[in-house]
C-alpha cells in the first residue's frame, strides 16, 4: 500500500519526499521537540540530519512497505511543512509525530493523529495500534488520552534527554471503531446517509455501504466518512464537514479513479475536482 495524501479539516498530510528535508532541517532541531524522542535522534542535530535520515532510513523503510510517513501542512498554506507524522510495523512503536513550535497547542496533531489512526485501522487493517510515550511528555500523552487509548505497560526508554519512564499506550481496531461510533451516534442526519447511499447506487450499482465518522478535536464537528464495498478500494477518506447546505460529491482514490463519496462544505465544493 503506497502512502496516500490525507486531508483533515485544517491539514493536508502529504507523503514524505526527499525534498521536504530542507524545510524539516529548519523546523525540527529544537530541544522542546527532540527531548522526548528516541535517543537515536542525533543531538546536537547535524546540518544534514533531515536529509540523511529521510534518504537512508525513512524513505527506504517506506519503499519496503514497513512505514507510512507524511509531512503536515496547513490547508491554507500547503507548500509549507509544519511537522510530520508516521506509522510503522512494529510490536509497540506504531506511530510517531512532531510539530513545529509555532503550531503547538491548537489541536493540530490530534487532528493528524485521528486521520492516520483511521488509515492504520481502516486501510492497512492492523488489529491494534501501540505507541510508547515518555510519562513526562504531557502533550503527547494527552493526545493518546483524547484518542481513547489505554496504558498497557510501563517501561524504561532512552530519550534524547536521557533515560526515563515510558508508558505503552494501546487501542484496538474494535475500540477505535466503537469510539468513533459513540462520538457520532445520533449526530449524523440519516437523510444525508440516504442521499449518499442513493448517489452511490446511481454511480456504481448496489454496493454495501456503511458510514463512520471522525471528530475534529478542534471544534468537535462531525466529519462523515463512508466506506464502500467497492472492489478497488475501501474508501476511507475524511473530506468534509457535515452541515446543512453541504454537498455530497464523488471522490477520487489514489489512482484518480472515482471510488466513493464525500461530504464537502458548500464553499469548498466549487473548487473540488
Ligand atoms: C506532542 C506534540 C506533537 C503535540 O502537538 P499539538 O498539536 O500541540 O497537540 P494537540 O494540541 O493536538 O494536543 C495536545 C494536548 O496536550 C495538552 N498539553 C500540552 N502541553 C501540556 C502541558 N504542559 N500540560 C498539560 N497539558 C498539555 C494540550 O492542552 C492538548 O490537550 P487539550 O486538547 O485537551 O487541551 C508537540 O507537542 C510536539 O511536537 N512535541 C515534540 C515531539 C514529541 O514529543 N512527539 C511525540 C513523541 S511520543
Amino acid at each position: 500500500m503506497t502512502t496516500p495524501t490525507l486531508e483533515t479539516p485544517r491539514l493536508v498530510l502529504r507523503p514524505l519526499q526527499l525534498d521536504d528535508a530542507d524545510q524539516v532541517q529548519e523546523l525540527f532541531p529544537h530541544w522542546e521537540i527532540v527531548r522526548f524522542l528516541n535517543s537515536v535522534v542525533p543531538w546536537p542535530y547535524p546540518a544534514d540530519g533531515a536529509l540523511t535520515f529521510y534518504r537512508d532510513v525513512a524513505l527506504p523503510a517506506i519503499a519496503r512497505g514497513d512505514e507510512w510517513v507524511w509531512t503536515l501542512r496547513l490547508r491554507s498554506d500547503p507548500d509549507r511543512v509544519i511537522g510530520s507524522i508516521g506509522l510503522k510495523r512494529s510490536a509497540d512503536e506504531n506511530r510517531g509525530f512532531w510539530l513545529g513550535l509555532p503550531w503547538h497547542g491548537q489541536g493540530l496533531m490530534t487532528e493528524a493523529a485521528d486521520a492516520v489512526t483511521d488509515f492504520w485501522f481502516d486501510t492497512l487493517k492492523f488489529p491494534v495500534l501501540r505507541v510508547p510515550k515518555a510519562v513526562a511528555n504531557t502533550a503527547s500523552c494527552r493526545i493518546s488520552e483524547k484518542q481513547g487509548m489505554r496504558v498497557v505497560a510501563t517501561v524504561e526508554r532512552d530519550y534524547v534527554s536521557g533515560r526515563g519512564e515510558a508508558q505503552i499506550w494501546e487501542v484496538t481496531a474494535e475500540e477505535w471503531r466503537a469510539r468513533r461510533a459513540r462520538l457520532t451516534s445520533g449526530r449524523i442526519d440519516p437523510q444525508r446517509i440516504e442521499e449518499a447511499r442513493a448517489l452511490l447506487g446511481r454511480l456504481f450499482g448496489p454496493t454495501p455501504l456503511v458510514h463512520a465518522a471522525s471528530l475534529s478535536a478542534a471544534d468537535h464537528d462531525v466529519y462523515l466518512k463512508i466506506e464502500t464495498g467497492l472492489r478497488n478500494w475501501n474508501f476511507t477518506e475524511v473530506t468534509g464537514q457535515l452541515q446543512a447546505g453541504d454537498e455530497i460529491v464523488t471522490s477520487l482514490d489514489v489512482q484518480g479513479l472515482t471510488d466513493g463519496l464525500a461530504v464537502v462544505p458548500r464553499d469548498e465544493s466549487k473548487t473540488k475536482d
